[in-house]
């Protein structure tokens, strides 16, 4: 038999296999996504979900490529996407050169587009959204092969899972509060260069609960510390509010560290000699417009431990007096950095539920853990692979931190 029909049954089976494990309809498209990208090499894969409560606006609940799509979107009609979701029917683009087609794009997120397939896909009889694969390694166009897999495998994920969800509306990203472009970071020491961000393109939007997500040394530390204008990146833009950072000074990072972020680390670093509240008091003298520390110790829950010194406390109290110490001076926005990683299961979930709550109350959250079930409680998740971003999560059925089991 043909080889390329081989392999696309392969594929089909592969995901078959997957969308049988899977929970949700979210997760079976994402399985069959990610499996028909290894199967035909796509540079980059999306699924887009009509939003009902918006007019059928299309926008991408997951997607594995290097640039931050959230804030993307498309109308029934308008768009490859919006033309195969209003049609109904899947299209494979063969390669094409601008102009070819006046409603497709050449230029996708900043990904020069040379060949694309885009699926509709249903469940029971409603129409969902779309499934769009971008660029093939060599320029080749998709296969017919390969567009049959795709159409087989969302048909397969949409019976898999038929009367089991309600499709929820999609998260609505707010307004971008740092953009980072084609960011890089490299550490030199003596000879050796180490490339650990490798282009970095990453919007943080108001009011969300953001998850870096990532094996250990992928560069979500490196990351941070550079969302947190702890570090400068090496190359790339890091905007705040439209405002250029990258080659901002020592002393202009100061201040945007000093008025927007607040930090919180794996280990509290709290003062030994001194109680909870001494030690929120602390820094209430060094900001302005500073958070009582009876009113801190309140949202962390621990008003009745304002006299006991770090060493009278649990790993999970010391960690909640040092977010206390991080929401003193209201903090538009808090990076985290692996902050229940030193602590049990049960305490990890008291930091988890005072961090829930922060977001609730507006502030924005950047978490960096290599948790994937602290994913559930995100907005979005963003998997980082060596360097890169690599996959994004728009979370619709966001979890309370007491239903995180592990
Ligand atoms: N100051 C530095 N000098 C040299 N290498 C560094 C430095 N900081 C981080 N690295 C390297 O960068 C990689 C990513 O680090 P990091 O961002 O801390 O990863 P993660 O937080 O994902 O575990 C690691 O291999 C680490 O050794
Ligand atoms: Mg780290």
């Amino acid at each position: 038999m043909d080889t390329s029909v081989v392999k696309a049954y392969r594929a089909l089976h592969e995901a078959q296999n997957a969308i049988s494990r899977a929970q949700t309809l979210d997760e079976a498209l994402q399985e069959g996504l990610k499996i028909i990208i290894g199967n035909c090499a796509a540079g980059a894969g999306v699924i887009w979900y009509a939003d009902k409560t918006a007019g059928d606006l299309l926008r991408p609940s997951f997607w594995v490529c290097s640039t931050d799509l959230t804030s993307r979107s498309h109308v029934p009609g308008e768009g490859a996407v919006g033309r195969v979701y209003q049609s109904q029917k899947a299209e494979r683009y063969l390669t094409f050169t601008e102009g070819d087609d006046p409603w497709t794009v050449k230029d996708f997120a900043g990904i020069d587009v040379n060949a694309m397939l885009c699926v509709p896909f249903s469940s029971g009889d409603q129409l969902l959204g779309c499934i769009q694969f971008i660029n093939k390694p060599d320029g080749s166009a998709f296969t017919t092969e390969e567009a049959d897999v795709c159409e087989m495998m969302v048909i397969l994920a949409g019976m898999a899972l038929e009367d089991n969800e309600n499709i929820l509306p999609a998260w609505e990203p707010g307004r971008v509060v740092i953009r980072v472009r084609d960011v890089t970071r490299e550490f030199q020491n003596g000879d050796t260069v180490t490339q650990v961000l490798k282009g970095v393109n990453l919007d943080v939007y108001e009011g969300e609960f953001l998850v870096l997500l990532g094996e250990s040394g992928c560069g979500k530390s490196t990351l941070l510390n550079i969302l947190g204008g702890m570090d400068h990146p090496t190359s790339g833009s890091f905007e705040v509010f439209g405002e250029e950072y990258a080659n901002a000074t020592q002393s202009q990072l100061t201040d945007y560290r000093r008025d927007n972020i607040g930090f919180i680390f794996q280990s509290y670093n709290l003062m030994p000699n001194l109680n909870a509240k001494q030690n929120l008091e602390l820094i209430a003298t060094l900001v302005d417009n500073p958070m009582s520390a009876d009113e801190a110790l309140e949202i962390v829950n621990l008003s009745d431990r304002k006299t006991n010194y770090p060493s009278q406390m649990s790993g999970g109290q010391q960690q909640r007096v040092s977010i206390a110490r991080a929401l003193m001076k209201r903090p538009r926005i808090i990076m985290a950095d692996e902050p229940t990683a030193a602590l049990d299961y049960t305490t990890s979930i008291e930091v988890l539920q005072v961090m829930e709550r922060i977001v609730a109350e507006g502030t924005t959250m950047v978490m960096v853990t290599h948790n994937e079930e602290i994913c559930r409680m995100a907005d979005r998740v963003v998997r980082m692979r060596n360097g890169r971003m690599d996959e994004v999560t728009v979370n619709r059925r966001k979890a309370h931190a007491t239903d995180l089991v592990w």
